[in-house]
């Protein structure tokens, strides 16, 4: 179950990433379906998971066109709603050749997500099932969410990605706390993040690092050459989150998501590069 954004990228490689105030001239414009929330449910779901989007899009041509893609990637689209006012999301992405990228969203109707969406959560959500949500939606809302879970006896990843919203804030009570290692550092570091139940910090190329309390897990990365490391995150993200669903222990979801995060770097955009089960078996061997 993941409550979150969706999001049309509008991607485009450059040479490289401009400095602030540079013009670049860069590659064809590629417009592809995205957002952290709705790029989460997907990744699990091509792996096999039964995948279920509680989010909010524009009433306009990308909000249709977003839908219509979870839907065919079988992601269960009946608690996404069509808001009045507000546009589709919307991020901005610039990729340098080689991989790393800057992103700039502007959230549009995922800033709307309230009271509705939590209803439409706690209408559907059973114990023993797993709710992904990440912080590209107001924070009021994220907290809703973690406390109708906890109240109905599922678990909860959070993925603090952004992390600007609760930089300087308590951490959330979750069960999986996932970050980036730029996130863990503006969030106070392993440190502070280890009152997480668990917390995994991803390092891209280095793997993950899992913290349960005192133990620390180092689990290697899956060895790939990068093009663009867009959504990396999120397919480790809806990796873990299938595997945890279905019983494995946390240091195999993250090896799952490690290899799931590595498949996806190998291609350009979000939604394109997130892999099957199929891909991962081909790539590293690995089964989903
Ligand atoms: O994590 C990648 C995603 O972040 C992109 O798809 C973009 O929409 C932003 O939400």
């Amino acid at each position: 179950m993941v409550v979150g954004s969706v999001n049309m990228d509008l991607a485009v490689q450059v040479e490289q990433l401009p400095r602030p105030g540079d013009t670049v001239l860069g590659e064809r414009l590629l417009t592809i379906p995205g957002g952290k929330g709705a790029n989460q449910a997907v990744a699990a779901a091509r792996l096999g998971a039964t995948a279920r989007m509680i989010g909010r899009v524009g009433r306009d041509a990308f909000g249709h066109e977003l839908v219509a893609g979870l839907r065919e990637d079988g992601v269960d689209v009946s608690g996404i709603g069509f808001d009045p006012g507000e546009p589709s999301g919307v991020a901005l992405i610039v990729v340098e050749k080689g991989g790393q990228n800057t992103v700039t969203v502007a959230p549009g109707a995922n800033a709307r997500l309230g009271a509705d969406e939590v209803a439409r959560l706690r209408a559907v959500l059973r114990r023993r099932d797993v709710v992904v949500t990440q912080l590209e939606i107001p924070l009021e809302t994220v907290l809703a969410v973690i406390a109708c879970a906890h109240e109905l006896g599922a678990r909860v990843v959070l993925n603090a990605a952004p992390s600007g919203a609760l930089t300087g804030r308590p951490l959330p009570d979750v069960d999986v706390l996932v970050v980036n290692e730029r996130e863990a550092d503006d969030l106070g570091g392993p440190a502070r993040l280890g009152a997480a139940k668990a917390l995994v910090v991803t390092l891209g190329a280095e793997g993950s690092v899992l913290y349960e309390g005192h133990r620390e897990t180092r689990v290697d990365p899956r060895r790939v050459e990068a093009v663009d490391a867009t959504a990396a995150g999120d397919a480790f993200v809806g990796a873990l989150a299938l595997a945890l669903a279905r019983g494995d222990s946390l240091v195999d979801a993250v090896r799952l998501g490690n290899a799931a995060g590595a498949a996806t770097a190998t291609k350009f955009g979000a939604r394109p590069s997130l892999p099957t089960a199929g891909d991962l078996k081909r790539l590293f061997g690995v089964t989903a």
